[in-house]
C-alpha cells in the first residue's frame, strides 16, 4: 500500500479559483468538499439525496481534452464526484455562474422570473443543468431542455415554469396554442375577455429578460490546458485517512496497478461504486481510477461493427451512436437503434454524463438496460491485462456471472465491440419503470431474432431479461427450443410458456411485484414478436403479413414532448394605483436568491465553534423489548463526543404521547433509540453502526389496518357525521352496492431533508435552534419540555424551509428535541441534519387509508344513502391522526349532496412511524373513496361517472353533512366551465373512437369536482400576530408569524403591507419568522398562511397608519420618509403589533355540526390518458383545471400552488409507492426505489384557469389555495381506471372492479386482463412471506 508521503497535490478549480489540495481525501465527494470544506465554502449547491438521484447537487465540470482540442461541459451530480477524480477538471458551481454580489445569469434570472422557483432548493441544480446546456448548445431544442431536465427533481412547482424559463432560449421558445398555431404570449388579452372580467395569462415579461451572451461565459483556465497538453504526466496518488486513490497515466501502468491491486475497483463514473459504498456500507482500501485515459477513449468502426471505448460516458455513447445511426443503413443500425432508446430514459442526464460504458458492462447491474441489448446484439468485450488482450463474448453466462466467462481479477475492459445487424436479423430493447425517464426498470429486456434468409424460420433467438434476479438472466433454453420454429403465433405461445418455466422469479423475490414481473416478461415478449412481425412484413409484405391495424399502437412508447398550456386568471382592476402590487404576478421575494442558491437554509449557516454532528441510531423492530444498548465501542471511535439516550433527557421524554428517545421499548422501525455526536457526520455515522442494541420482540407486531382492526388496536375514539336517516333511505333505493377502497400512504419528500441546529446558551439553560419547520411554537413546546425549562428560555428561528407539505409541522418538534438534549447534555452546538434514507424512514408521511362504503341509489344514478367508514394507519404514535381523521369525515362529502349520510372514522393504531400531517389533512384519500363509489353507481346506472357526478353535485345554497350553510355557486361554474372548456363530451367520444382502433393501448378521460375547505374548526388555531416596524429612513421591517415554506407567503405579506401603507415592496423587508418576535403562533398548514398572516399584517399596518393620519393630512403631498420623520418628532411610535383573532369557526361532535371552516374553495379538473395495457405505463395527455381562486393577491404565486399540488396528487395517485415489509420495514427510502413525478410526468397539455368568486371574509377577497390541486390529482387516477374500463370491457371483462391508489403500472397492467396475466403462474400466499405489503 503507497504510504502517506506519496500523496500528490490534487489540483483542479472551482469557479475560476485554483485548489491544491495537500491532503485530498479519496473519500471525500465533490459536494461535501465545496459546501464544507473548501476555503471559499460554496454552499449554494444542495444535498437532497447523496445518491445522484435527485439533481439538487448538480454542477458543471468542464476538462480540455488534449487530443480533440476541445473543452468538454458537463454536468455532473456533486455527491458521486470523489474530488480525488477531478485532477486537471474546472468545476462550475453556481456561485460561479452568477450571484447578486456580482451579476445574475440569465438562466438564473429567468428561472426567478418565470417562477419557475418556490421553497427554491431544487434551483441551483436546475440552474445548472440548464446552465451546462446552454454552455453546449446557446440556442438549444425544447427537446433538448426536457432531457437536461430529467435528471432534476423538485417537489415544489409541477416542472411546468422551469421548463418554460428553460424554453425561452429555444429559438422559437413560445408555445404554440394547439390548432390555432398562435402563440398564447401575444395573444391580445382583450381577445380573452370573457363576459363580465378580463382574463390575462402573462405571468411575466419576457422584454424584461437578459440576453444570453455566450461570450460572456468565463474562459477555461489555460493552466488546465497546459496540464493537460503536458508530455511528462505521471501517475498520481492522494492518500487519506483510510484510503488511496491512484490515477494511472498510461495504459501499461493501469495494468500494472490492476495486478498489484486486483481488488481495488476501478472508479469511472463512480456511479456504482460511490452508491455501494454511501449505502451498502462497502469499504475499498484502495481505488485506482483510469478517468481520462486516452486509450479507453475512441470510437473505431470497420465492416463489421463498432468499437467504443470502455471510457466512453454513456452520453458519448450516444452521440456517437447517433452518428453512426445517421451515416449507415438502417438495417446494420438495429442493435444501436434500441441502445438509443434505452439511452434516452437511462438515469437522468447527469448519471449519463458520469456513467461510462465499462463500468456499466463490467459492473454487471441486475438492472442494467444497456447489457441485455449488447448481449441480444452479440456484442463482446475486449478485455485487457499485463497478460496481453482477449474477447469475451458479452453474453448470457458472462451476464449471468458464471466464472469462466466473466473478466479476471487484473483485467479491465478496453472496449466494446458492437456488430452490425443484417437483414434478416432483428434487436429490440424493451423496458418498464415506475416512471418514464430516470427510475430503475420493474422489467427490461434484450431480445435479438436471426430468420433463415427469406424466410420466418427462427435461425438464432436471443433473450436477456433485467430486473428479474440477482442478475440480467438470459431465456437461452426456451430461445434455443425455438430454434427452426415459425415466427407465428404458435411459436409465441411456446415460448411465453417456456419463458415464464425459465426465468422463475420467486415469489417472495426482493423488489417484489412478482406475478407482475412475470407478466412483464411475455409481454414485453409479445412487443417484441409483433415488432419483428411487422418488421417482416415491411421485408416482404407478400409473404408476412402484417399485423392487425390494431395491434399498432403496442409497439411504440410513450414519447417524451415538450408540455404546453396556459394560465388564465383575472387581471387588477385598471383603476388599482400602479404602484399597488396586489392582484399582480409578482416574483417570490427569494427568487433571485433561490436561483443564484443566495438563499441560506439552515444547514448553509456555518459552522459554529465546537459544532458536532448527530447521527442517528433506530429502531430494527417494529415492536420490541430494548434488552441492552452498548454504546462502547462507538464511543471509543475517534472523534466521538458523547452517545445520547432516553437516560440523557433532563425532562419529558414523552411529550403528550410523543417519545423523544425510545426508552425500554420500541415500538415501530426507525424510532430513535440514541444519537452519537462527533466532530464530523462521517464519524458520528461510523459510530452509529457501532452501536449494538439487543432486542425482544413483543407480541402483537401490528403493521396494516386490516391487523389493527383484527387486534381492535385505535387511538382516539370514533369520528362520525350523521345526517337524514341512512337506513331508512337504504329500504327505498333501486339498487345498493358496498364495496371497499384502498388508498397507500405518500413521502412528502420535501427537497430539503429536516435539518437542526441547536445551540446551548451559556446562562440561563437558554437554548437557540434554526430549523425549516412549519410551527416554530410547537418546536418550542417540545425542546422546553425535553429540557425542563419554561418556554421563555427556547428561541426558534425559522427563515424558511425547502420544502414543507406538512411534513414539517409536527416531526420537527421532535426532531428538534432530540438535538437540543444532545446539545444540553455535550454543551456543544449540534448540527442535525437527517440523510434522505432517515428522513423517509423516520418521519412518514400520509396516512393510507381504507374506505368501506354501501351506497343506495336510483336507477337514474340520485344517490339517496351512503354509509361510509374510513380507516387511516396512524402509526405509532398520536401525532396529527386525530385531526386527519377529523378532517376525512367532515370533509369526505366533497362536493355532493346525499340526503342520507354517514360517515364514521377511526385512527388505526400500528408499529409504523407515525403518520402526520400532509397537503390535504386526509381529503385526498377520502376522496378516491367517494370517487370510487361514484364510479361504481355509473358502472351500475350505464351512466358515464360524470353524469351521475353532474346529479348528485350540490346544486343551490345548502347545507353540509355538518349542517354548514354555503352557496355552492363557484363549484357548478367550475365544473361547467372545465366540461365544456376542455371539450369534455367531444373528447370522450375521439377517445372511444380510439379505443375502438387500438387494442393493446387504451385512452381514458375523468372530470372531478371539488369542494375543499380551508382551515380548522378550532376558533384559537387561526389566531395570528404580527410585527411591523417604520425605521426613520421609511425603511420597514415586517415579521409575521407564518412560515415561508416555498409557498411565497412572504412575497404575499409584502404585498399586503405595500397596499395597506402605501409605499412600494422595495421599502419593505421581512427577515425571518422566530418564537422571539410573534409568540404563540399557529402553524403555517391548512391553506391559511396568508388568510390569518395577512390579517395580522393589515391589522398592524392600519394601525400605523392610523397614527400617521394627522400628519399625512397636515402634509397630503408629502413623502413616505418626511412623514416618518415628522411622527418621530411628535413621538408618534412608529411599531406596531397586528393581531387576527382568527375564524370564528366551531365544530360539535357531540351534536355532528359545527360552522367548522370559514369558507369552501372549489375546483374541477379535466385529466386524458392513454395507458398502455401490455405494461402499465400511462402518459398524461391533458390537463384542464378551473379553481375557483375568488381574487388572487399574487395569480404566479397561486398558479403555483394550484399546478404544484397538482402533479404532487397526480404523483400520489399514480406512481409514488411505499414498500413496507410485512415486518414494518420500509424499503423504499430514497429517489431510487420512492418515484416522485419528474418533467416527464406533467401533463402534455396543462390549462390552469381562475375562475372569479367572491370571498369577502378573507383578505382581499382572496382563498387559501395551497392545498386544493391536490386532490384534483385524482383526476389522472379517474382517468386512469376510465382507460382500463375500455380494455375490460373489450376483452368481456365485467365493468366493476375494485379501484385503489396509486394506481401504478403493476395495478395497471394486472387489472388489464389478458391472455399473459392469465398465462402467469400465481404461488399459493400461504407458502411464502412476500416482499412488501399493503398497509392500508
Ligand atoms: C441515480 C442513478 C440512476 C441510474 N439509473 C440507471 C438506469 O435507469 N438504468 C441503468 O441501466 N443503469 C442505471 N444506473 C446505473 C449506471 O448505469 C451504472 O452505475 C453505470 O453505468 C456504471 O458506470 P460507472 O462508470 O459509473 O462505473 P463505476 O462506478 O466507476 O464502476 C463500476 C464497477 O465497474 C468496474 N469498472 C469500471 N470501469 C471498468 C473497466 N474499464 N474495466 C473493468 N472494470 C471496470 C469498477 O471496478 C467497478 O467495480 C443508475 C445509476 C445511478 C447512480
Ligand atoms: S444530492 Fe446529489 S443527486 Fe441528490
Ligand atoms: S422549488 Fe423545486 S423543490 Fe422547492
Amino acid at each position: 500500500m503507497p504510504s502517506p508521503s506519496n500523496s500528490d497535490e490534487l489540483i483542479f478549480f472551482v469557479n475560476g479559483r485554483k485548489v491544491i489540495e495537500k491532503n485530498a481525501d479519496p473519500e471525500v465527494n465533490l459536494l461535501f468538499y465545496v459546501r464544507k470544506v473548501h476555503i471559499l465554502v460554496f454552499r449554494c449547491t444542495k444535498y437532497g439525496c447523496g445518491g445522484g438521484g435527485c439533481g439538487a447537487c448538480t454542477v458543471m465540470v468542464s476538462r480540455y481534452n488534449p487530443k480533440t482540442k476541445k473543452i468538454h461541459h458537463y454536468p455532473v451530480t456533486a455527491c458521486l464526484v470523489p474530488i480525488c477524480s477531478l485532477y486537471g477538471a474546472a468545476v462550475t458551481t453556481v456561485e460561479g455562474v452568477g450571484s447578486i454580489k456580482t451579476r445574475i445569469h440569465p438562466v438564473q434570472e429567468r428561472l426567478a422570473k418565470c417562477h419557475g422557483t418556490q421553497c427554491g432548493f431544487c434551483s441551483p441544480g436546475m440552474v445548472m443543468s440548464i446552465y451546462t446546456l446552454l454552455r453546449n448548445h446557446p440556442e438549444p431544442t425544447p427537446e433538448q431542455i426536457m432531457e437536461a431536465l430529467g435528471g432534476n427533481l423538485c417537489r415544489c412547482t409541477g416542472y411546468r415554469p422551469i421548463i418554460e424559463s428553460g424554453k425561452t432560449f429555444c429559438e422559437s421558445s413560445v408555445c404554440q396554442l394547439k390548432g390555432s398555431g398562435k402563440c398564447c404570449m401575444d395573444q391580445d388579452e382583450q381577445a380573452l375577455e370573457n363576459r363580465q372580467e378580463k382574463i390575462c395569462t402573462k405571468l411575466y415579461d419576457e422584454d424584461e429578460f437578459q440576453p444570453l451572451d455566450p461570450s460572456q461565459e468565463p474562459i477555461f483556465p489555460p493552466e488546465l490546458i497546459r496540464m493537460a497538453e503536458d508530455p511528462n504526466k505521471r501517475r498520481l496518488t492522494f492518500q487519506g485517512e483510510r484510503t488511496t486513490w491512484i490515477t494511472p497515466v498510461t495504459l501499461d501502468d493501469l495494468l500494472e496497478l490492476k495486478a498489484n491491486f486486483p481488488k481495488a475497483p476501478l472508479v469511472m463514473g463512480n456511479t456504482t461504486v460511490g452508491p455501494a459504498i454511501k449505502f451498502k456500507d462497502e469499504f475499498h482500501p484502495i481505488f485506482i481510477s483510469p478517468l481520462g485515459l486516452p486509450e479507453l477513449y475512441f470510437v473505431t468502426t470497420t465492416d463489421d461493427g463498432v468499437t467504443i471505448g470502455a471510457g466512453y460516458s454513456l452520453a458519448q455513447l450516444n452521440d456517437a451512436l447517433q452518428i453512426i445511426v445517421s451515416e449507415q443503413p438502417k438495417e446494420k443500425t438495429k442493435t444501436f437503434r434500441a441502445l438509443l432508446k434505452q439511452l434516452r430514459t437511462l438515469a437522468g442526464a447527469q448519471i449519463r454524463n458520469m456513467a461510462t460504458l465499462g463500468g456499466h458492462v463490467a459492473s454487471q447491474p441486475h438492472f442494467s438496460d444497456l447489457n441485455p441489448i449488447l448481449a441480444a446484439g452479440n456484442a463482446t468485450i475486449n478485455l485487457i491485462s499485463k497478460e496481453g488482450e482477449r474477447q469475451i463474448p458479452l453474453n448470457g453466462p458472462f451476464l449471468e456471472r458464471a466464472p469462466e466467462a466473466n473478466l479476471k481479477s487484473e483485467e479491465i475492459v478496453l472496449s466494446i465491440f458492437i456488430p452490425y445487424s443484417t437483414q434478416w436479423h432483428f434487436v429490440s430493447g424493451l423496458r418498464l419503470a415506475q416512471r418514464q425517464e430516470n427510475a430503475f426498470a420493474i422489467v427490461n429486456a434484450g431480445m435479438s431474432v436471426k430468420f433463415e434468409d427469406n424466410t420466418n424460420t427462427v435461425r438464432e433467438l436471443q433473450m436477456f431479461f433485467g430486473s428479474v434476479g440477482p442478475t440480467v438472466l438470459s431465456a437461452s433454453q426456451t430461445c434455443r427450443r425455438l430454434v427452426g420454429r415459425q415466427w407465428d403465433d404458435e411459436m409465441l405461445s411456446d415460448a411465453c410458456q417456456w419463458v415464464l418455466d425459465e426465468i422463475h422469479i420467486p415469489p417472495a423475490a426482493e423488489g417484489g411485484m412478482v406475478t407482475y414481473r412475470r407478466t412483464l416478461i411475455i409481454s414485453l415478449l409479445f412487443k417484441f414478436y409483433l415488432k419483428v412481425r411487422q418488421g417482416l412484413n415491411k421485408m416482404d409484405p407478400q409473404k408476412f403479413p402484417d399485423i392487425p391495424e390494431k395491434f399498432l399502437s403496442a409497439l411504440e412508447d410513450f414519447p417524451i414532448e415538450t408540455p404546453q398550456g396556459i394560465q388564465m386568471f383575472q387581471c387588477v382592476d385598471p383603476h388599482q394605483s400602479p404602484q399597488d402590487p396586489v392582484g399582480h404576478p409578482v416574483m417570490h421575494q427569494s427568487a433571485i436568491k433561490h436561483a443564484t442558491g443566495e438563499a441560506i437554509f439552515c444547514d448553509d449557516m456555518p459552522r459554529l465553534d465546537q459544532e458536532l454532528f448527530l447521527a442517528v441510531v433506530t429502531s430494527t423492530r417494529a415492536h420490541a423489548k430494548i434488552i441492552s444498548i452498548d454504546t462502547s465501542e462507538a464511543l471509543s471511535l475517534p472523534g466521538v463526543a458523547d452517545v445520547i439516550t432516553a437516560e440523557d433527557v433532563p425532562g419529558d421524554n414523552n411529550h403528550h404521547g410523543e417519545i423523544f428517545y425510545a426508552q425500554n421499548e420500541v415500538i415501530c422501525v426507525g424510532q430513535i433509540v440514541c444519537t452519537v455526536a462527533a466532530d464530523t457526520y462521517a464519524h458520528a455515522k461510523e459510530a452509529a453502526k457501532k452501536v449494538k442494541i439487543t432486542y425482544e420482540d413483543i407480541e402483537p407486531r401490528i403493521i396494516t389496518i386490516e391487523q389493527a382492526l383484527e387486534h381492535n388496536s385505535f387511538l382516539f375514539s370514533e369520528k362520525k357525521i350523521e345526517q337524514g336517516d341512512v337506513e331508512h333511505a337504504f329500504k327505498y333505493v333501486d339498487q345498493i352496492i358496498e364495496g371497499e377502497v384502498h388508498v397507500e400512504g405518500q413521502e412528502h419528500f420535501y427537497m430539503e431533508t429536516q435539518t437542526i441546529l441547536a445551540i446551548p446558551k451559556a446562562e440561563d439553560k437558554e437554548m437557540v435552534l434554526h430549523l425549516g419547520t412549519q410551527f416554530p411554537t410547537h418546536v418550542q413546546e417540545y425542546v422546553a419540555a425535553a429540557l425542563s425549562v419554561p418556554r421563555s428560555r427556547i428561541a426558534c428561528h425559522m427563515k424558511r424551509a425547502g420544502g414543507a407539505f406538512g411534513g414539517k409541522v409536527t416531526k420537527p418538534a421532535l426532531l428538534g428535541a432530540i438535538s437540543a438534549v444532545a446539545a444540553n447534555k455535550t454543551g456543544c452546538p449540534i448540527r442535525f441534519i437527517l440523510e434522505r434514507g432517515d428522513d423517509m424512514l423516520i418521519t412518514a408521511g400520509r396516512h393510507p387509508l381504507l374506505g368501506k362504503y354501501k351506497i343506495g341509489f336510483m336507477n337514474n344514478g340520485v344517490i339517496k344513502a351512503v354509509d361510509v367508514k374510513y380507516y387511516i394507519n396512524g402509526g405509532c404514535t398520536p401525532d396529527e391522526s386525530e385531526m386527519v381523521l377529523e378532517f376525512i369525515v367532515l370533509k369526505s362529502e366533497n362536493a355532493y349532496d346525499i340526503p342520507n349520510f354517514r360517515c364514521q372514522g377511526r385512527v388505526c393504531k400500528t408499529n409504523l412511524p407515525s403518520n402526520t400531517a400532509f397537503r390535504g389533512f386526509g381529503f385526498p384519500q377520502a376522496t378516491v373513496v367517494v370517487e370510487a363509489y361514484i364510479n361504481a353507481v355509473a358502472s351500475q346506472c350505464n351512466l358515464l361517472p360524470e353524469e351521475v357526478k353532474e346529479i348528485n353535485l350540490y346544486k343551490r345554497t345548502s347545507k353540509t353533512a355538518y349542517k354548514q350553510t354555503f352557496n355552492p355557486e363557484p363549484l357548478r361554474k367550475c365544473w361547467k366551465d372545465c366540461l365544456e372548456k376542455s371539450s369534455f363530451y367531444a373528447r370522450k367520444q375521439a377517445a372511444e373512437e380510439f379505443n375502438q382502433k387500438n387494442y393493446w393501448k387504451k385512452r381514458g378521460l375523468s372530470v372531478v369536482p371539488m369542494k375543499y375547505t380551508i382551515g380548522i374548526p378550532i376558533a384559537y388555531y387561526s389566531q395570528a400576530a404580527a410585527l411591523v416596524h417604520i425605521y426613520l429612513d421609511g425603511s420597514v421591517l415586517l415579521i409575521h408569524g407564518g412560515c415561508e415554506l416555498g409557498q411565497g407567503l412572504n412575497t404575499k405579506m409584502i404585498q399586503v403591507a405595500s397596499r395597506e401603507l402605501n409605499i412600494p415592496p422595495s421599502h419593505i423587508h421581512l427577515s425571518e419568522t422566530s418564537t422571539i418576535t410573534v409568540p404563540n403562533a399557529v402553524f403555517t398548514a391548512g391553506s391559511m398562511g396568508t388568510d390569518i398572516n395577512g390579517k395580522a399584517v393589515q391589522n398592524a399596518c392600519q394601525i400605523l397608519m392610523a397614527r400617521l393620519q394627522p400628519i399625512i393630512r397636515k402634509n397630503p403631498k408629502g413623502k413616505w420618509e418626511e412623514w416618518i420623520a415628522q411622527a418621530f418628532e411628535e413621538s408618534i411610535s412608529l411599531s406596531a403589533t397586528g393581531y387576527f383573532k382568527g375564524y370564528q369557526t366551531n365544530m360539535d361532535w357531540e351534536k355532528e355540526e359545527g360552522n367548522a371552516f370559514p369558507y369552501f374553495v372549489y375546483g374541477a379538473s379535466c385529466s386524458e390518458v392513454e395507458i398502455d395495457c401490455l405494461t402499465g405505463a400511462h402518459k398524461l395527455l391533458r390537463t384542464d383545471i378551473f379553481m375557483d381562486a375568488a381574487f388572487s393577491i399574487n395569480p404566479a404565486l397561486d398558479i403555483g400552488q394550484v399546478e404544484g399540488a397538482f402533479i404532487q396528487g397526480m404523483g400520489f395517485y399514480t406512481i409514488e409507492e411505499l414498500k413496507y415489509s410485512p415486518e414494518g420495514v420500509l424499503h423504499s427510502r430514497g429517489p431510487d426505489d420512492y418515484k416522485i413525478p419528474t418533467v416527464t410526468e406533467i401533463p402534455e397539455e396543462f390549462y390552469v384557469t381562475f375562475v372569479h368568486s367572491q370571498n369577502p371574509i378573507a383578505i382581499y377577497s382572496s382563498k387559501g389555495l395551497g392545498e386544493a390541486g391536490m386532490f384534483l390529482g385524482s383526476s389522472v387516477l379517474f382517468a386512469i381506471y376510465d382507460a382500463v374500463t375500455a380494455a375490460r370491457r373489450e376483452r368481456g371483462l365485467s365493468k366493476t372492479f375494485a379501484i385503489s391508489s396509486p394506481a401504478t403500472p403493476e395495478l395497471i397492467r394486472m387489472t388489464c386482463v389478458d391472455q399473459f396475466t392469465d398465462m402467469v403462474p400465481r404461488d399459493d400466499p400461504s407458502t411464502f412471506t412476500p416482499w412488501s405489503i399493503r398497509v392500508s
